[in-house]
């Protein structure tokens, strides 16, 4: 593993009023450590700053890309193509719902997403799809009514995908409630012949044992947890790439990138709450990088405006 420290950094020369610590703003152009894209956020006032490192950065790293090339793949396709799908897996915090998120921001055209989190029956179900497109909905509405409501929808709207998080729900009731869900999310997605995008834990598979043909056309993608190795290197290379901090940043090293698996099992969303966490009070202070200290610091968040210099620990 390349475990060589970037040591390169930037110092522009003025302060900025609020932080006479914090060097001020340069030009994009002097934030060289930052990928060319993310380089105007370092320009920005603090409080810009930790709003975008607070909202959250997706990163592209290579199996979200996979997964994502498959689903933009399937989508490509012509309306109608029958037997299109996918399963992506991973532990909770692996980025499953982020994924689906980010398709359906980034898709032309309407993605519906729902979660079958605790759903045992299509009743259920479709409730959830009639409530995610904004359609009618009453209790006392029958699961066949409800089928029939779901599939005007998806064909007046011209629904593009369907996406099912937390599938391994699915799984969760009786096996005559299984085997029906099972049936009427396949009768769904033949219907409509839109792409059927699966999203759920890593025995997710198990989900579909009792139906072949469905398991067949779900083409298996995993988001991993993260250990010791290249990939997790360069993915901590390319968060430190697009955080709007004005000097380069030292996490690129086995001690640190251990600290960092240490502390989060290796789930994404551990890993990327420190370094958000940190990255804030690395602004707070005027460090303006992270480093191995700062990830151990920032187990404890900034402290509250205007009770102390905004860092604490
Ligand atoms: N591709 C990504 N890039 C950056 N952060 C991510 C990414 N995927 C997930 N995360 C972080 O992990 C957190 C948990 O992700 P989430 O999609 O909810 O996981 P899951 O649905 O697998 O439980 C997110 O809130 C985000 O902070
Ligand atoms: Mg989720």
């Amino acid at each position: 593993m390349d475990t060589t420290i970037d040591t390169a950094q930037n110092l522009p020369a003025n302060a900025p009023p609020e932080l006479p610590t914090s060097p001020g703003p340069g030009s994009p152009e002097s934030y060289v450590h930052l990928a060319p894209p993310y380089r105007m956020d370092a320009t920005r006032s603090n409080e810009e700053r930790i709003e975008i490192i607070k909202k959250g950065i997706v990163i592209e790293h290579a199996a979200y890309t996979a997964a994502m090339d498959y689903a933009y793949w399937i989508l490509s396709q012509p309306d109608g193509t029958p037997g299109r799908g996918m399963l992506l897996m991973g532990e909770p915090g692996a980025g499953k719902s982020t994924f689906g998120e980010e398709l359906a921001r980034a898709c032309k055209g309407p993605i519906v997403m729902i979660s079958a989190e605790g759903a045992r029956s299509m009743r259920e179900v479709y409730g959830r799809v009639l409530q995610a497109l904004d359609g009618p909905v009453a209790k006392s509405m029958h699961t066949p009514d409800r089928e029939l409501a779901v599939i005007r929808l998806f064909r007046a709207l011209q629904v593009r995908a369907f996406v099912v998080d937390e599938i391994q729900d699915l799984a969760k009731g009786t096996q005559r409630e299984h085997e029906r869900v099972l049936l009427s999310i396949k009768y769904l997605s033949n219907t409509a012949r839109i792409p059927l995008i699966c999203l759920g834990a890593p025995e997710s598979e198990q989900t579909f044992r009792m139906d072949k043909h469905l398991a067949k056309r779900l083409r298996p993608f995993k988001l991993p947890l993260w250990k010791l190795d290249q990939s997790f290197a360069d993915l901590v290379s390319n968060i430190e790439a697009t955080l709007p901090l004005r000097k380069a940043s030292a996490l690129r090293n086995e001690e640190a990138l251990r600290y960092l698996i240490d502390i989060s099992g290796g789930s994404l969303r551990e890993i990327m709450a420190r370094i958000t966490c940190a990255a804030v009070r690395a602004i707070l202070s005027g460090e303006e990088c992270l480093t191995l200290q700062g990830l151990k610091d920032a187990e404890f968040p900034p402290a509250r405006p205007g009770t102390g210099d905004g860092v604490n620990g």
